[in-house]
């Protein structure tokens, strides 16, 4: 089908109706373009052999098997495909999430994104992709859900902002490159989740209300109760420059690198379901970006069958409308039915079992892939609603159970707990610890599991007031074979079981040290110094409330420092907090130790005693105070009070400006900036240079060529280099990261960042010497989206490079004229 939309009336309306400067009109955001049909895949980018094998399979297919092959179905995973014995296909094993194999024992639980982004250590984030991969095998699981790009992180309190990796784009997309290059080298699929917009748990699915003023979410399948309105899901309206340059900018990397699956979001997008916006599927995803794999649901997030399969839906999960069976289900014998009368075409559904089945060729799963554990099924959530005796397909359960999968991990798990901890404050030498005799450890975030290894519960945390909070909760969490807690670690290194060891005194119960008196039971008080660690729980399903500290954090902080004078404040966080005794002079040390996963008290004493020295850098910006953050989540219109189903509109008007490049734009000076992170020694930079490294000149926009996985190739072609000299100017060796920064000058349109980050590279430098550390800046990275001409387009004029150590520490600067 033609559609003049692309490059008439609909472009100049958007144009007209720009997020910057003029009033937001909705209406332009009530429609999301038809686009259609369904690119077929080609296996493009390496995978044709794969694709004949896939065709070879496909050929040996009834009509009743191509449906079982992209419909989900109750099993012992997260999300199951059936087998098909006849052809000794054993069925495809799906697995949770981002920062563990979740349905599993003896497993390992990882740093999450998050802190993996606040690393900034492209080894060690590559790493952990290896690792997590060689788990997800071990246990049989064919396909891991994640990396996460979505939520990204608009909204400072977005509840799943730690799944991924930073607000940053650019940030974002290397660490979805690493994990998913990483994660299938093991073997293993990728999901690069959630497309696109899914920036708020928040009226995320649709909910009915009735006339009583109860409400029901529609997630787990058709509400009870008679006469509900439907409210349907929140939708993100969202600018098309926007959807390039930073919600789709990181898909467009995993794409790139190979991602096998690509799981669409619950929420709307310009009023049209995720999982069936053919604008995003079709359109953007398998037509712009050349994307050859699946598209794959988000639970529950299929609203149709037809509709959904046209849009380009691949395969639909768990299977069923609800979470309970694969029956009833929009697809399943209903899509049987639809290729059978005709309303969808057997071309389309065989473009969806190449699309899913290819992946699992080019991966050879096919061959020597381990069985599924058994014991998934005990630790699968879906059981409650599918127990085995009612599952459809009879699934191979016969291998040992308990495969302890977690091999040398933990290592690396230490390694990137300290790496992604950010030293944000030291003064007074404070950090690191000089073998102090009297240690106070306060706060109830020190201590081990009082309810449990496993936060699933979506319960905001309610259930863990006294326990570390080593990771999140939701579907993104990880079930602990183990947690090294910081006072057992503190304990241990400070050796206080010994008489030449220090004497470790703690109070782990926030409401006891809010008391008068509360710290009396310590002697000597106030100790050496006292260590307080906080926390602060962020989960799916829910969006936090309050950017403070969790459990009167910062009232347990303060009331410490009124009588220490050397209070070192450890935040475990599911993002990012306003800590609003920065400036508190008592308060010597503050580190943001985000979640850390397993090891977590090894890697905060790693940094504590020196024995690393801290290296990360934040992935995002804390405000002096929360009213500086822009683009809240949407709230306005309380579900019980409304009736109107279009009621929940998150409407991106602040387009390109979140996080640091908001903060730049409105000129608001933050209590830490983007890219801000302290060492135990200085560095400087000195000594840019940059070179062209094409020879002749560049042409504004990217030369045509054949589309292959992440789009037009010539967008990653390296265009210029940039190198400096990063130095260490202090006493010890130590890690930093170099920065740099695009300034796009005024060739670019309005509504174009201050500066934005282009590149970034981690350097361990001893004392008194220096490193080279050379950029690669391709084509997109020096580009705008054009929406006119619907292409990435270099600006013309001089534009900005600077490298520094923070998004406001830019020691360096040279000018880019390309046109
Ligand atoms: C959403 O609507 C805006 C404004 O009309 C448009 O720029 C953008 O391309 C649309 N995106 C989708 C996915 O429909
Ligand atoms: C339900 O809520 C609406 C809007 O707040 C209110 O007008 C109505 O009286 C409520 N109905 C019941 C049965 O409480
Ligand atoms: C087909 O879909 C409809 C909803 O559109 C559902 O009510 C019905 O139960 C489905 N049939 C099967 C066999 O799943
Ligand atoms: C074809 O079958 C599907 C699935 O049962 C149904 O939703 C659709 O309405 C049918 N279309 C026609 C034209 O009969
Ligand atoms: C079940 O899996 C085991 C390996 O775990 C294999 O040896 C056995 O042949 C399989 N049985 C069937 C019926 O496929
Ligand atoms: C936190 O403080 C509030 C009062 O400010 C109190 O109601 C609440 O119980 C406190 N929570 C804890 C965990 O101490
Ligand atoms: C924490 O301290 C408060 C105040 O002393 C006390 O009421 C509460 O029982 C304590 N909690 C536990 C788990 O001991
Ligand atoms: C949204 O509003 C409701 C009703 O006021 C409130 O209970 C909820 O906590 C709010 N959610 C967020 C994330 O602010
Ligand atoms: C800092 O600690 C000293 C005791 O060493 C105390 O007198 C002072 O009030 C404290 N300051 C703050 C801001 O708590
Ligand atoms: C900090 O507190 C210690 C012990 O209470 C005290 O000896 C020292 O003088 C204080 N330092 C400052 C700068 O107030
Ligand atoms: C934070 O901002 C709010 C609203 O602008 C203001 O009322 C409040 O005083 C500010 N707080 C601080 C600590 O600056
Ligand atoms: C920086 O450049 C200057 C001038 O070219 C040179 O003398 C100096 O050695 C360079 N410094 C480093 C650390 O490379």
């Amino acid at each position: 089908m033609e559609f003049s939309w692309k490059t008439q009336v609909f472009i100049l309306l958007q144009g007209l109706s720009c997020a910057f400067g003029q009033a937001w009109d909705r209406s332009l955001y009530a429609t999301s373009p038809p686009v259609y049909p369904s690119p077929n895949t080609a296996g493009l980018g390496g995978w044709e052999d794969a694709l004949s094998q896939a065709n070879g399979f496909l050929s040996q297919l009834t009509l009743d098997e191509k449906v079982q092959i992209v419909t989900g179905t109750p099993g012992p995973c997260t999300g199951n495909i059936g087998p098909i014995a006849r052809l000794g296909f054993s069925g495809l094993c799906l697995q949770d999430g981002p920062l563990a194999i979740r349905q599993a024992t003896y497993a390992s639980v990882f740093p999450a994104g998050l802190t993996a982004a606040a690393s900034w250590d492209k080894g060690l984030i590559y790493q952990r992709g290896v690792y997590l991969g060689e788990e997800f095998r071990g246990k049989g699981a064919h396909i891991a859900l994640m990396p996460v790009a979505g939520t990204l992180g608009r909204s400072a309190t977005g509840g799943r902002n730690w799944e991924g990796f930073s607000p940053d784009p650019y940030l974002t997309g290397i660490g979805m490159d690493l994990t998913i290059r990483a994660v299938q080298s093991t073997g293993v699929q990728t999901t690069s989740k959630h497309v696109v917009g899914n920036e708020q748990e928040t009226q995320r699915n649709p909910s009915t209300i009735f006339p009583d003023n109860t409400t029901a979410s529609n997630i787990a399948g058709p509400p009870p109760g008679v006469g509900g309105i439907t409210i349907e899901a929140v939708s993100s309206n969202i600018d098309d420059r926007t959807m390039h340059e930073v919600y789709l900018w990181p898909f467009a990397d995993s794409v790139h690198a190979g991602t096998t699956s690509i799981m669409c979001s619950y929420n709307r997008i310009n009023a049209s379901y995720g999982c069936e916006n053919s604008k995003i599927l079709n359109g953007i995803l398998k037509d712009e970006l050349g994307f050859q794999g699946y598209v794959m649901s988000d639970w529950g997030a299929t609203h149709s069958g037809v509709s959904s399969v046209l849009a380009g839906l691949d395969m639909t999960m768990p299977g069923g409308i609800g979470f309970t069976s694969d029956v009833p289900s929009y697809w399943g014998a209903n899509l049987t039915g639809a290729i059978q009368n005709g309303s969808v075409p057997e071309a389309r559904l065989d473009d969806m079992v190449r699309r899913v089945m290819t992946p699992y060729f080019y991966l050879g799963q096919d061959s020597g892939f381990p069985p599924v554990d058994p014991s998934s099924t005990d630790a699968s959530i879906f059981t409650l609603f599918a127990p085995p005796d009612t599952w459809r397909y009879d699934f191979n359960l016969t291998s040992p159970s308990n495969v302890d999968v977690r091999g040398n991990h933990a290592h690396l798990i230490r390694e990137l707990g300290a790496a992604g901890t950010v030293l944000l404050k030291n003064v007074n030498n404070a950090l690191p610890l000089r073998n102090p005799q009297t240690i106070g450890v306060f706060g109830n975030d020190a201590g081990d599991f009082l309810n449990g290894p496993y936060s699933l519960s979506l319960s905001f945390g309610g259930d863990y007031e006294f326990q570390t909070q080593a990771v999140g909760g939701g579907s993104g969490t990880g079930r602990f074979t183990y947690v090294i807690p910081p006072l057992d670690a503190i304990k241990a290194r400070a050796n206080h079981a010994s008489p030449d060891g220090a004497l470790v005194q703690y109070i782990l119960n926030n409401t006891l040290i809010l008391q008068p008196d509360g710290l009396s039971s310590l002697l000597p008080y106030p100790p050496e110094v006292c260590l307080v660690f906080t926390k602060t729980f962020a989960t799916e399903g829910f969006d936090r409330t309050t950017l403070e500290l969790g459990w009167n954090g910062t009232e347990v902080v303060n009331t410490i420092a009124r009588t220490c004078n050397n209070t070192i404040v450890i935040t475990h966080s599911g993002g990012l907090n306003i800590l609003p005794f920065a400036d508190n002079p008592n308060v010597t040390a503050i580190l943001a130790a985000h979640f850390p996963g397993q090891e977590s008290g090894n890697s905060i004493v790693d940094v504590l005693y020196g024995d690393v020295n801290p290296s990360g850098k934040l992935p995002y910006t804390i405000a002096r105070n929360a009213s500086d953050y822009n683009a809240p989540v949407t709230n306005s219109t309380e579900l019980l009070t409304t009736r109107d189903p279009n009621a929940w509109q998150a409407d991106f008007t602040e387009g390109l400006m979140i996080d640091y490049r908001h903060f730049d734009m409105a000129n608001i000076t933050p209590q830490y900036e983007f890219g801000f992170g302290l060492s135990y020694t200085t560095f400087d930079i000195g000594n840019i240079s940059v070179t062209a490294l094409t020879d002749g000149p560049v042409s504004a926009l990217p030369p045509p060529a054949v589309i292959a996985p992440g789009g037009n190739p010539t967008l990653w072609d390296g265009l210029y280099r940039v190198t400096v000299v990063v130095s260490n100017t202090g006493d010890v060796g130590g890690a930093t990261v170099a920065q740099l920064y695009l300034d796009m000058g005024s060739g670019a349109p309005e509504g174009t960042p201050v500066r934005v980050l282009r590149g970034f590279e981690k350097v361990s430098v001893q004392p008194g010497e220096s490193t080279e550390v050379a950029f690669v800046l391709t084509r997109r990275e020096i580009s705008y989206w054009d929406i006119v001409a619907q292409n990435w387009r270099i600006p013309s004029g001089e534009m900005t490079v600077s490298v520094g150590l923070s998004s406001r520490d830019l020691r360096q600067e040279a000018p880019l004229t390309v046109l």
